[in-house]
């Protein structure tokens, strides 16, 4: 995981750095200390830094260099230099160039030094509440190719904001269709890799051999079929941006060699017997529990710390209800366009559904609705009706009448009533069998007069959750 460090003080006199150490620690500030230019830019790129105190003259890399890079690649840090005396104008310069301001060693008077980094903390503050803020009021409810307004997905498009620039490797987590290429896609934009390519790979699709050869590449000859030489997707991707998807699918054999590129940034092609250099950020998605895979063995724990050295997690659909008319509009908008449509509205009561649907395809899934929909839709508003069956509430089938009635269907022709009965029939059905039978799916099974894998497939189709029949008995789940 990257961190956030209140202050990092770059310096080779260890004298100095040790007096900043116990100032930090007075302060209850977190800080990191460098001691050349070379570690100061490879710590600015791995994490964020908020306040720098930067001696000029620094062995290797100077002062300046380091000022210039954290302007350059638009770091959020204030930057404080240090100069010996006699060196005013180079700090002068220095300010010039955007840094907070500057101090002379050796220092008269430590509490000075302190009220100055103080200010140069609460200035990145502000600053990053002003950027906050613009975010909001410039409606920042997209970002590159993502769109979201809640509070989730707005603290996703900031860490996606702090950590864009640096070269660290990015773990994306989130279920299914939750937008984690998406994200990759971002990160790369917002990098200064952005003009560099940008490579995909589905790790789950690929039989180990194949897999391996698409990654590092392979020799003529080195096995049946190789009849040239190929380059790997690493080479292919090479200062640019490497997105594996599904890294929990991986086999050993493949870990290790990644292993090997995310330490020491080489790798060996297929029957190759020399090993290349290649420098790519990579970043890893995944939507199972990587952790767990680690404690099962089936993952390498070093790999899966490379890897993890920042994550960011997606969250599910279900949890973040506001951003579902957002996103509703952003793909109706989408298809309008392709399928040339004059559909421009949803409806409130469409809407509604949508939200208290549980999208457990999530973004995908209310993708492929909407689609669907605007393919459907006569006139210029999607409705409930223009909805398939499972996304509305047992309510919008029959009427609340207890007894039965179903007059109000006549509304509908008779395909359509007759889907919209089955359908109540069947939810009503399914759920007072599972209630019944406490959640246990065998037992309502055996009642239905069904096998088991056909019953489940039933209870799938029409949309009722299980869980919710197993959760009364006291807390506890039977897992059958
Ligand atoms: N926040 C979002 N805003 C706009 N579109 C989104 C968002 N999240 C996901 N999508 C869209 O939903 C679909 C699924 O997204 P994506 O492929 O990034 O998901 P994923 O997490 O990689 O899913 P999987 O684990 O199944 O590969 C894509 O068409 C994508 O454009
Ligand atoms: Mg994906």
């Amino acid at each position: 995981m990257y961190k956030t460090v209140n202050l990092l003080v770059v310096d080779d006199d260890e004298s100095l750095v040790k007096v900043f150490e116990r100032v930090a620690k007075e302060q209850g500030l977190t800080v990191a200390l460098c001691r050349t230019g070379v570690e100061a830019l490879e710590y600015l790129n791995k994490n964020v830094v908020e306040v720098a105190v930067v001696d000029i003259n620094l062995p290797g890399y100077n002062g300046m260099q380091v000022l210039e890079y954290i302007k350059r690649n638009q770091f959020p840090t204030e930057t404080i230099m240090m100069t010996g005396v006699g060196n005013v104008e180079t700090a002068v310069n220095a300010i010039k160039m955007g840094a907070y301001d500057y101090i002379t060693k050796p220092f008269e008077d430590i509490n000075k030094v302190v009220v100055l980094i103080n200010k140069a903390l609460e200035r990145y503050r502000l600053m990053q509440k002003i950027r906050r803020l613009e975010r909001q009021s410039s409606d920042q409810i997209s970002y590159e190719e993502l769109v979201g307004k809640s509070r989730n997905m707005q603290d996703v498009f900031s860490t996606i904001d702090s950590i864009a620039g640096t070269t660290s490797t990015v773990l994306v987590l989130g279920e299914s269709g939750t937008g984690k290429e998406l994200v990759a896609r971002a990160i790369h934009k917002r990098s200064k890799r952005k003009d560099k390519p940008f490579v995909v790979i589905n790790c789950a699709a690929l039989s180990e051999h194949l897999l391996e050869s698409e990654l590092f590449g392979h020799k003529k000859g080195s096995f049946t079929g190789a009849i040239s030489d190929k380059r790997g997707l690493f080479e292919e991707a090479d200062n640019g941006t490497i997105f594996l998807d599904e890294i929990g699918e991986v086999p050993p054999l493949i870990q290790v060699k990644l292993l090997r590129i995310l330490q020491e940034g080489e790798m060996r092609p297929v029957g190759g017997n020399q090993s290349k250099k290649v420098d790519v950020r990579v970043i890893a998605a995944t939507n199972r529990d990587l952790q767990q895979f680690v404690k099962d063995g089936m993952f390498r724990e070093d790999l899966y710390y490379r890897l993890n050295v920042i994550s960011i997690t997606l969250p599910p659909l279900r949890d973040r209800p506001e951003d579902i008319p957002l996103l509703s509009y952003h793909f109706l908008e989408k298809y309008r366009k392709k399928m040339e449509k004059e559909v421009t509205k949803i409806s409130v009561d469409a809407l509604q559904s949508l939200q208290s649907y549980r999208w457990v395809g999530n973004v995908r899934e209310l993708e492929n609705v909407i689609e669907r929909a605007v393919v459907l839709v006569n006139g210029d508003t999607i409705t409930a009706r223009d909805l398939p069956p499972k996304i509305l509430g047992d309510a919008f089938y029959l009427t609340s009448d207890e007894s039965g009635d179903s007059s109000d269907l006549s509304k509908f022709d008779y395909q359509e009533a007759k889907n919209r009965a089955l359908w109540a029939f069947n939810r009503s059905y399914l759920s007072n069998l599972l209630r019944q039978a406490n959640g246990n799916l065998s037992s309502a099974a055996t009642k239905a007069g069904m096998d088991r894998s056909n019953f489940k497939k039933i209870i799938k189709k029409y949309n009722v959750e299980i869980m919710e029949y197993k959760r009364k008995q006291g807390g506890k789940t039977t897992e059958e």
